[in-house]
């Protein structure tokens, strides 16, 4: 949250929000915030926790986000793109750039390998041992080409979890 940084009075939309624990983050701060998911009984439990009155949860596909062109000024997705068929993932992306201003905010936070080689073979058998079964293809693709041709120019990266875990801030091209 911290790393993205947005501007006071922002409107975040938190995609594949879970049970919410990201857009809270945000809350906390004062943005305005609307997380989505498409299962309902996260968003059950996202509501329970609730008790901000800037954020609200709305079950929607993040394929097809209920929103108008333009309407965010930052649009994050954390931990969910790794889940997805790269199909599903394209779109999703797509979604996210259209829903965003121009030079607005996006942030996609999901595992990454660390550079070195022992360590890499390490969290990939790891994170396979429990990852969904798109996993391995999404480790092994390349999320910055894929966002950069979706039209974000990534500003700034960050590897986090020793390398396990990588945040990636871009910004819609104007
Ligand atoms: C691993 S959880 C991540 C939750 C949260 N972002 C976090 O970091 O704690 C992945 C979430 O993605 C949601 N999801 C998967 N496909 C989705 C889609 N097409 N649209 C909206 N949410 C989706 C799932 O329901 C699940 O809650």
């Amino acid at each position: 949250m911290d790393f993205t940084n947005a501007r006071n009075g922002s409107r975040i939309l938190d995609i594949a929000t879970g049970t919410g624990k990201q857009a809270f983050a945000f809350a906390k701060k004062g943005y305005d915030v609307i997380g989505i998911d498409l299962s309902e009984d996260m968003l059950k439990v996202a509501n329970k926790k609730n008790k901000y009155k800037n954020v609200r949860f709305e079950v929607a596909d993040a394929t097809n986000i209920p929103f108008e062109d333009k309407y965010f000024d930052v649009s994050c997705v954390f931990f969910a793109l790794h889940d997805m068929p790269l199909t599903i993932r394209e779109k999703v992306l797509q979604e996210m750039v259209r829903v965003t201003k121009p030079k607005g905010i996006i942030v996609i936070v999901d595992y990454a390998l660390p550079k070195n080689k022992i360590g890499r073979f390490l969290i990939y058998h790891f994170v396979k041992s429990y990852e969904s079964k798109y996993y391995p293809e999404f480790i092994k693709s390349d999320i910055r080409a894929l966002i950069r041709k979706l039209g974000i120019k990534i500003e700034k990266e960050c590897l986090v979890m020793r390398g396990a875990g990588i945040i990636l801030k871009g910004n819609k091209n104007g």
